[in-house]
């Protein structure tokens, strides 16, 4: 990773950032490599596959959290953020995994949950025993509505309201996740500088930056029933990014559901002082369902996905960046949602891959996505761990309703599909763990895994180490410009990058059938190929027949 300044292009307003052409890798620590057969992944297992990432390519791993906590929400419910969760292993591990990732050349991202705490945090442990103490202001405290119930009907993400009573005190407290992750209140100052601190500990560690969790929310304000994009949100942001990583050379991504183009360049314009980029979703929830949102997930729409991943295309292409993502550890598998798992596994998972690399942005590939790790066959709530799935499925079963179409929903769409262990080899539970693993492993290991794909040329694995090799190689596509064509064809995706005198050009068939499209004067498909999922076939002709999933990059210099 080079921390080096560069000069500003030429031809751009945009300056140069070493992450512009960063690629980076989320590893879910509980799930990655266990390296003392405790049946739950750990720092030293991560060191342990440090080559193995160096292997293929990336500048950055994300960590998703790895500090002390009870782990109700598998640690997005911190009770220390200056210490690691003895199941992952020490500080000193951690400091022994900056340095062995700094020598390959990889930058460590901590994952940065302060929107709330674990109620066993010692901030909650003081403020919810009086109503005098020091710490009570520090989150979010409301008396009961005079019916005696909750103070509003503000739900939390987990289901059920948004408020716990706490019987000592005879008042509510807020909790935009599960009851053990009371909201920190940001409009204390104290909490605000406290956090600040505990960042700054953690850059003086030499970390690379920071995603962090649900930032839409801190600037909320219940009282008007405001939990995203709150009126101080971004003045809290610009004062963090003074206080603490302003003048380091990192990292900043934010999580941020509700975000809008016009948001994201709130955050991440280059004036604002604020964060490096925002990981947005409208590509991901365009296509849930209105009502049972993702638990009833529609068909995917290729016209709308296109139509929302060109918005963000644009509304990003002079100011402000974009992140580049299909998948992460709340979302299903993409080849699972977005390709074919049953016929054309392997060129459904290269032709995602292709589409979303070759775009402008910072591309995050989620552990296990590089060999095309697919949604798991779950047939009964007890093999879900994940507390978003248990809860939805009690409120579900509760209202009466079918516990098997449930399980369906989960299938698609449940956090475990992303949690199940890496998939390292064909030995028991995928060679993740020598004992019993925290949650079973997708049974498809055996012949889905690291080691049979390394190795093949062929792979998943190789494509994507293509893909990120092409980002570090070629500018065009770090910072070319975005066209799409064929908006309204239902089946292909096609867009051009365009800087100085090259021209790059992606076309993708997002189906299992042959399609045929003629191609227009203007689209001048010409140039060599830079990457393919099938034997490149060098004779484009205005009719040009693509095969199932098929995907290729053609590069072409009309000048030359
Ligand atoms: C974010 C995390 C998710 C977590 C939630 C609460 O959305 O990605 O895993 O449950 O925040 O911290």
């Amino acid at each position: 990773m080079s921390q080096s300044a560069h000069p500003p292009l030429a031809n751009s307003g945009i300056e140069r950032k070493w992450w512009h052409t960063a690629t980076i890798y989320q590893v879910y620590p509980r799930s990655f490599c266990d390296s003392t057969g405790d049946g739950v992944g750990d720092l030293p297992g991560i060191i342990e596959r440090l080559d193995y990432l160096q292997a293929l390519g990336i500048t950055v791993i994300w960590l998703s959290p790895i500090f002390v906590s009870p782990m109700d929400d598998n640690g997005y419910d911190i009770s220390d953020y200056q210490d690691i969760a003895p199941e992952f292993g020490t500080l000193a591990d951690f400091d022994r995994l900056v340095a062995e990732a700094r020598k390959r050349g990889i930058g460590i991202l901590l994952d940065l949950v302060v929107n709330h705490t674990s109620d066993e945090h010692p901030w909650f442990i003081e403020a919810r025993r009086s109503k005098d103490s020091p710490f009570r202001n520090y989150y979010i405290w409301r008396k009961p509505d005079p019916d005696g119930g909750p103070p509003n009907d503000l739900t939390s993400s987990f289901g059920g309201a948004a408020w716990t009573l706490e019987p000592q005190s005879g008042e509510y407290y807020l909790h935009l996740f599960s009851r053990r992750q009371p909201d920190l209140n940001w409009e204390n100052p104290e909490v605000r500088d406290a956090i600040y601190q505990m960042m700054n500990w953690w850059l003086d560690r030499g970390i690379a930056g920071f995603r962090m969790d649900v930032i839409d929310l801190i600037g909320k304000q219940v009282d008007a029933r405001i939990t995203t994009d709150g009126p101080h949100l971004h003045d809290y942001l610009q004062e963090m990014n003074r206080k603490t990583f302003g003048n380091r050379d990192v990292l900043t991504v934010g999580e941020a559901w509700s975000a809008t183009p016009g948001s994201a360049l709130l955050y991440s314009g280059r004036r604002r002082g604020e964060l490096s980029m925002v990981f947005q979703f409208e590509h991901v929830t365009q296509s849930w369902d209105e009502v049972y949102g993702k638990w009833r997930p529609k068909p995917i729409d290729l016209v709308k996905l296109k139509s929302v991943l060109g918005k963000w295309q644009h509304a990003l292409a002079d100011d402000g960046w974009n992140s580049l993502f299909w998948g992460n550890h709340d979302l299903p598998r993409a080849v699972s949602r977005y390709g074919n798992t049953s016929g054309y596994h392997v060129e459904s998972a290269k032709m995602l891959a292709t589409v979303l690399h070759l775009m402008k942005g910072t591309p995050f590939i989620y552990q296990g996505e590089e060999i095309g790790m697919t949604n798991v066959p779950f047939t009964s709530i007890e093999q879900y761990k994940d507390i978003e799935t248990l809860n939805m499925h009690r409120l579900h079963v509760e209202a009466g309703r079918s516990p098997e179409q449930f399980i369906h929903g989960a299938n698609q769409s449940g956090r475990d599909n992303a949690r199940t262990p890496m998939q390292w080899s064909a030995a028991p539970h995928g060679g993740f763990t020598t004992g019993s693993p925290w949650i079973e492993a997708n049974p498809n290991y055996p012949t889905l895994n690291v080691e049979s794909q390394v190795t093949d040329d062929r792979s998943i694995w190789n494509h994507y180490r293509r893909l990120i090799a092409l980002r570090k190689q070629h500018q065009v596509i770090v910072y070319g410009q975005y066209q799409s064509w064929f908006d309204q064809h239902p089946d292909v995706l096609v867009y051009t990058r365009t800087l100085d005198d090259d021209r790059l050009i992606v076309i993708a068939n997002f189906t299992s059938r042959d399609v045929t499209i003629t191609v227009p004067n203007e689209l001048q498909l010409c140039g060599s190929c830079l990457v393919s999922n099938y034997p490149f076939v060098d004779d484009i002709s205005e009719e040009l027949k693509l095969r199932p999933y098929e995907a290729f990059a053609l590069l072409c210099n009309p000048a030359e």
